[in-house]
């Protein structure tokens, strides 16, 4: 499947369940946020919408405090992975959060990512909003936590969907 012509928006309600799934299906060793809190938090959302497909990928920006933001629940349809998609939404995030003037955080177990994109490793008691000890098994890589670092050269600027 190729990314063809996709749009990043804001979703509606009625995507809820889709980002539910998609949350679900794209990372089966984190626990899915309910449709009805994704459906209360529309505004923290951006989307990938395919006119005829609906909605292939999903990521939110929650405010944690007056001064950060998390990057949270960014996902991908398999089918589109590797397609620059995750990274293009990831940088909707960083613009949000840069335009609110909070510095973004993430806590992930994709740490190359988040890396290819400008975040730098942080203590996670740095992020003290998050559980020590999140559900999970010993088996799954470690939660890493990190900050994204403003330095143009290393953050990257392109804005394009690879293979669209
Ligand atoms: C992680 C995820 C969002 C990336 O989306 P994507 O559209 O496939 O990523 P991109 O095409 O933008 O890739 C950007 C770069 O990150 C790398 N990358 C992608 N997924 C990665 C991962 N899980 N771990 C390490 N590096 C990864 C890519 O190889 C690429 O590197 P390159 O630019 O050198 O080629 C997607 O794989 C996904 O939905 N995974 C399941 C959910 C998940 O783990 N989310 C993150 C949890 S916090």
């Amino acid at each position: 499947m190729s990314a063809g012509k996709l749009t990043l928006e804001r979703p509606v309600p009625d995507d809820a369940r889709r980002i539910h799934a998609l949350q679900r299906e794209a990372a089966p060793h984190c626990i899915p946020q309910p449709v009805d809190e994704i459906r209360s938090r529309l505004d923290e959302f951006q989307v990938a919408r395919d006119p005829e497909r609906g909605v292939l990928a999903s990521v939110a920006v929650r405010p944690l405090g007056e001064l950060r933001a998390e990057v949270r629940g960014v996902v991908v349809d398999r089918r589109l992975r590797g397609s620059g998609l995750g990274s293009a939404l990831v940088r909707w995030a960083i613009r949000r959060a840069v335009a609110e003037g909070r510095q973004l955080v993430c806590v992930t177990r994709s740490p190359a990512f988040f890396e290819s994109l400008g975040f730098r490793e942080i203590p996670l008691s740095w992020i003290p909003e998050k559980p020590a000890r999140p559900p999970g098994g010993p088996d799954l890589p470690a939660r890493v936590a990190m900050a994204w670092d403003p330095e143009p050269a290393r953050a990257g600027q392109q804005e394009q969907v690879r293979h669209v």
